[in-house]
C-alpha cells in the first residue's frame, strides 16, 4: 500500500522520467489567448473634459501559444530544476472577429504619455521643450492604428526623435513588443523530491529569491508556482500562491467551488477581492504603492515600476473586484463575476489544472502633467486599453491519463475497504454454498423419508411430512 502512494508521489515529482516533467516541459493542451481591444469613440469630448470616456470592445483577437521550455536542468542534487519558457503567439484567424493588420484602433497614444510621465520632475524648460517638439509633429493625447501594431509593435515618431537624445530608448511601441518567442527569464522550481508540499513552487526569478520593484518584503516575494501545477492533495482551505511575471507580483487565490470536466473533478480557485485591495485595505499590499500620496484604490495595481515607469495599471477586467469609481468613471465597462473573473480549476489529488482562465486588463493612468497643455482638461482617470483572456482546457489525452491514474488513487486508497469487502463476498459465497449444500442434504434425507413413508402409510409423521413437502415432492401419493 505505502509502496503504491509512493509510486504515485514519484508520478507527481519533476524527476528525469516522469511522465509529468515530459508535460511539464512540453504542455500538450492548447494555450489559446485572446485579446479584446477597447475603442474610444469620443475622444474629442473626453480631452475637452466634457465627457466620459465611451469604449466599445472589439475582439476576440485570438493567438494559440506554444510554450516548450528549453534549457532544462537539474540542479542543487536533482532537488529543483531551472528552465526557460518561451511563448510563442500563432494567430488564429477562425476564433478571431477580424484581420488585425486591417482592423484600426482609437486609442490612448501610450508613447506620449510614458514619455510625458517620464520627464514629469525634469523641471519647466525640458518639459516645454519636450512639449513644443510634439506639438510641430503633431501628437495628441489618441492615436489610432491597427491592431497588430498596438499589439506587436510600430516605429512611433516621438520615440524615434527621443532616441537621438538618449539612445537606449526603444523607437519601436507595441503592448507585446518582443513578447513573441521571448521568455520571462529564468526560473528554477522545487522539484517536490524532498517534499511533494513543495512541488512546483519557484525558488528563484531570474537568480533571486525576492524581487526588488517594490517597497516592502512582503509585496516582494515570489509565492507559489506559476500557476501551470500544484502540489498533490489541495485542500478546499488553502491559500494557493501563484507568482505572475506580467504583474510583477505574487497573487493568491481561494477555493470557490468544486466543478468538473471531462469527467475530472476539480476545485475552482479564484483570486478574492483582498488580493487587488488598496493596502488601506489590505495591510498586506501596502508595499505595492511606491509613491506615498498616489496610492490607487481597491481592484488596480500600478505597475510603472516594472515598465521602465510607463504610466501602466494593471486589473481585472472591466475592474472586477475594484472600486466602482473606476468602472463608473467610463462608459462602455461594467464587471460581471462569470465573464471576468480568473480561475483555475485542479483536481484535487494530482494538483493539475483541468481549467484555466487567467483575465486581466492592461490600463493607463491618464492624469494632468504641468507643462503640457495637451493634459489640461483631464480628470484623473483609469483608461483601459484592452483585457486578455489566456485560457487553456486539459486535453483527451492527459484527461484519459489522470482518470486512469485516480482511479488507482481510489484503489490505493480504499484498499483496506476492498479487503473487507472481497471478504465480506467470499464469506457470503461460502455461506449460500454450505446452505445449498446443506438443502441438497436435507433434500435428499427427505426424499428418503418420503420414499420410506410412502412405504409405511401408518407412520406417525407421514402425514406432516406429506403435507409439508407437498409442493416440492411430487411424490405419487398412492
Ligand atoms: C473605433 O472608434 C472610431 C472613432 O474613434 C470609429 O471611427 C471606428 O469606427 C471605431 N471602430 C470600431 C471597430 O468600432
Ligand atoms: C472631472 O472632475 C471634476 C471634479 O472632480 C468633476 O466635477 C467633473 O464632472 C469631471 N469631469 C468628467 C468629464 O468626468
Ligand atoms: C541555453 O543553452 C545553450 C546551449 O545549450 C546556450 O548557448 C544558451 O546561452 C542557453 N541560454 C540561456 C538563456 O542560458
Ligand atoms: C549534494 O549531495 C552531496 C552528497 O550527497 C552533498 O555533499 C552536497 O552538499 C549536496 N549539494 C547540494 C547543493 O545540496
Ligand atoms: C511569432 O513567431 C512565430 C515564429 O517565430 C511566427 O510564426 C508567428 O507568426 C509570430 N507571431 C506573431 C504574432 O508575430
Ligand atoms: C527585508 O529583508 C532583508 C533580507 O531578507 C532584510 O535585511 C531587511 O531588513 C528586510 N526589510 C524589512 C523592511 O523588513
Ligand atoms: C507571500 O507569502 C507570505 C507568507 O505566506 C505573505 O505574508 C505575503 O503577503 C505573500 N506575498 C504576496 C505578494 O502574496
Ligand atoms: C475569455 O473571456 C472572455 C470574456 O469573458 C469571453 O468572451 C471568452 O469567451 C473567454 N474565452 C474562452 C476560451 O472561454
Amino acid at each position: 500500500l505505502l509502496l503504491l502512494l509512493l509510486l504515485l508521489i514519484i508520478e507527481i515529482t519533476l524527476t528525469e522520467g516522469s511522465k509529468i516533467f515530459a508535460t511539464w516541459k512540453n504542455p500538450p493542451p492548447p494555450v489559446y489567448m485572446e485579446f479584446f481591444i477597447f475603442n474610444v469613440t469620443n475622444p474629442d469630448k473626453f480631452l475637452k473634459g466634457e465627457a466620459k470616456p465611451h469604449l466599445t470592445t472589439m475582439g476576440p483577437y485570438t493567438y494559440r501559444e506554444y510554450r516548450p521550455k528549453h534549457n532544462v536542468s537539474f540542479v542543487h542534487n536533482g532537488t529543483k530544476v531551472a528552465a526557460y519558457t518561451a511563448k510563442i503567439f500563432v494567430f488564429e484567424p477562425e476564433k478571431s472577429v477580424g484581420d488585425p493588420n486591417v482592423d484600426l484602433v482609437t486609442t490612448v497614444n501610450i508613447p506620449a504619455v510614458a514619455v510625458m510621465n517620464r520627464i514629469k520632475g525634469a523641471g519647466f524648460w525640458v518639459s516645454s521643450g519636450i512639449s513644443m517638439y510634439m506639438g510641430s509633429i503633431g501628437t495628441t493625447m489618441f492615436m489610432t492604428h491597427t491592431v497588430q501594431e498596438l499589439l506587436w509593435g510600430f516605429k512611433d515618431p516621438l520615440l524615434s526623435r527621443l532616441k537621438t537624445i538618449r539612445p537606449d530608448t526603444d523607437e519601436y511601441f507595441g503592448l507585446m513588443l518582443h513578447k513573441n518567442s521571448s521568455d520571462d527569464g529564468e526560473f528554477v522550481y522545487h522539484t517536490g523530491e524532498q517534499n511533494y508540499l513543495d512541488f512546483g513552487r519557484i525558488y528563484t526569478w531570474k537568480g533571486e529569491k525576492m524581487m526588488s520593484f517594490w517597497k516592502s518584503n512582503q509585496s516582494n516575494m515570489i509565492n507559489g508556482t506559476d500557476g501551470s501545477g500544484f502540489h498533490p492533495f489541495l485542500s478546499k482551505e488553502e491559500r494557493l500562491n501563484v507568482f505572475t511575471p506580467d504583474l510583477c507580483r505574487s497573487i493568491h487565490m481561494r477555493f470557490e467551488k468544486e466543478v468538473e470536466l471531462k469527467g475530472i473533478p476539480a476545485y475552482r480557485f479564484t483570486p478574492p477581492r483582498d488580493v487587488l485591495a488598496s493596502g488601506k485595505n489590505n495591510p498586506e499590499n501596502e508595499g505595492f504603492c511606491v509613491t506615498p500620496k498616489k496610492c490607487l484604490d481597491d481592484g488596480v495595481l500600478d505597475v510603472s515600476v516594472c515598465r521602465k515607469g510607463a504610466p501602466v495599471v494593471m486589473s481585472f477586467p472591466h475592474f472586477h473586484l475594484g472600486d466602482e469609481k473606476y468602472a463608473k468613471a467610463i462608459d462602455g465597462i461594467s464587471p460581471v463575476h462569470e465573464h471576468h473573473q480568473t480561475f483555475l480549476d485542479l483536481n484535487p489529488t494530482m494538483g493539475v489544472p483541468v481549467r484555466a482562465m487567467k483575465r486581466a486588463q492592461i490600463n493607463i493612468h491618464l492624469e494632468r502633467v504641468t507643462g503640457f497643455p495637451l493634459t489640461r482638461n483631464l480628470n484623473s482617470t483609469i483608461f483601459p486599453i484592452l483585457f486578455l483572456n489566456e485560457s487553456v482546457v486539459i486535453d483527451d489525452a492527459s484527461a484519459a491519463r489522470i482518470q486512469k491514474l485516480l482511479l488507482i488513487v481510489t484503489l490505493v486508497s480504499h484498499f483496506p475497504l476492498i479487503l473487507v469487502a472481497l471478504g465480506v463476498i467470499l464469506l457470503l459465497v461460502s455461506i449460500i454454498l454450505a446452505i445449498r449444500f446443506y438443502q441438497n442434504k436435507v433434500i435428499a434425507t427427505t426424499q428418503n423419508t418420503l420414499a420410506t413413508a410412502s412405504n409405511h402409510p401408518e407412520h406417525p409423521s407421514n402425514r406432516l411430512k406429506n403435507g409439508t413437502y407437498i409442493g416440492m415432492m411430487p411424490v405419487d401419493k398412492s
